[in-house]
Order: structure tokens, then sequence, then C-alpha cells
């Protein structure tokens, strides 16, 4: 069992990289944590390629990082909320998965069955609207198969470091059971 943590935050040592570090320890799977930041990758420019040729033809990093999170047993995207959507570094990764949503919609692409997931996610403050930073990645994780990824989101972090969040480490805790569960139901509802 491998999971893969695609890390969307520009510091490797930040609030985001201490969320993924307490999901780490608790897993108890080999576990490869990818920094964005450490990658070449372009967003999308909609050239409409894809379209046609059911791959993304940007020649960047893109197709290794798509390949890794395919042959993962679990995918798990952590990201800084940057204006109550994620940061750059992930949606830029996101734009690209435009390739699979053409090659989806022109049938030459179904998502593999049911792959484990999570979203895990750092704020500066507690403003319910951060919450709308999960949309974007549940949409690109439902692309990979994952159907019903894990959810925590880590608030506060301008005024408490994550590693005085007890509530992040209880959430943390569950869904590294989850990641690790061949059970396919959703995470526990507490989640949110
Ligand atoms: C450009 C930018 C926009 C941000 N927007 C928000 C926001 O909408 N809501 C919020 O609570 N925090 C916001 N923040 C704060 C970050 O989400 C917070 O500091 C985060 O924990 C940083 O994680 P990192 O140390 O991994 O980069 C923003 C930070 C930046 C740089």
């Amino acid at each position: 069992m491998h999971t893969l943590i695609v890390n969307g935050s520009p510091h490797k040592n930040g609030s985001t990289a201490a969320l993924t570090d307490l999901l780490r320890r608790q897993l108890p799977c080999e576990c490869t944590e990818l920094f964005l930041r450490e990658q070449a990758l372009s967003p999308c420019v909609d050239c409409r390629a894809c379209q046609t040729q059911n791959r993304c033809v940007i020649p960047d990093d893109f197709a290794k990082i798509l390949a890794a999170m395919q042959s993962a047993d679990a995918v798990v995207f952590a990201a800084p909320v940057w204006f109550c959507t994620l940061s750059v570094p992930m949606l830029t990764l996101i734009s690209r998965f435009q390739c699979l949503w053409a090659a989806q919609a022109s049938g030459v692409y179904t998502p593999p069955a049911k792959k484990n997931g999570a979203i895990l996610l750092t704020a500066g403050n507690g403003s319910p609207k951060n919450k709308t930073a999960f949309i974007p990645a549940r949409e690109a994780l439902r692309l990979l198969g994952v159907d019903h990824p894990a959810e925590v989101l880590c608030p506060d972090t301008d005024t408490r470091p994550v590693r005085e969040n007890i509530q992040a480490a209880e959430q943390i805790r569950q869904a590294a059971e989850f990641l690790t569960s061949d059970k396919p139901n959703p995470p526990p509802s507490g989640m949110i």
C-alpha cells in the first residue's frame, strides 16, 4: 500500500507540511510526499489539444505527476487556503486535470474503481468561507477515482501552530484510519 501526498504549499516547512507530517506519522504504509513547488508545472492554457489527443501536450512534469497519482493506492491533496480556494500551485496542478475531464467526456477515460484519498487544508483564520477550497480538490480527486475523500481543515494557523490544534490532530488520526481502510464507506461525518 502506497500513499502519495501532493503538497501545494510554497513552504516546505510551513503549516501545511506540519499537517502532512502528522498524517505521515499515523500512516502504517509507505508514503511519498511530492512538493509541487519543486516540480516544473505550468497551468492549463485551454489549447484544447486534449480534446483530440486525449492527453496534455504541455511539455513539463505533469505526465510524471499524473502517473504517480494514478499508480498510488491513496492520494492526498494538501494545500493552504488562498482567497477561499486552493493555493496557486495546487490550482495549477488541478487545471491540468482538464485532459482527464476531456477524455472522460469523449468516453475514452473512465476513472478507476474506488481509490482512497484525502484533502488536507490549512487556513490562517477560521472563516467558514475557507471550506469552499474543498470543492476544486474534490472535483479533481474524483477524476482519479477518489469519490469520498476524507477532509480536514486546520484553521487559525495565523494564531495557533498546527501542532497545538488538538481537533485537527484527531481529524488527521481519523483520516489516516480511513486512508488505510478497505471499506467503501465515506469518511466519518465528523469531518468538515
Ligand atoms: C495569497 C494568500 C491568500 C490567503 N488567503 C487566505 C484565506 O482566504 N483564508 C485564510 O484563512 N487564510 C488565507 N491565507 C493564509 C494561509 O492559508 C495560511 O497562512 C496557511 O496556513 C499557510 O500554509 P503554509 O505555511 O503551508 O504556506 C492566505 C495566504 C496567502 C499567502
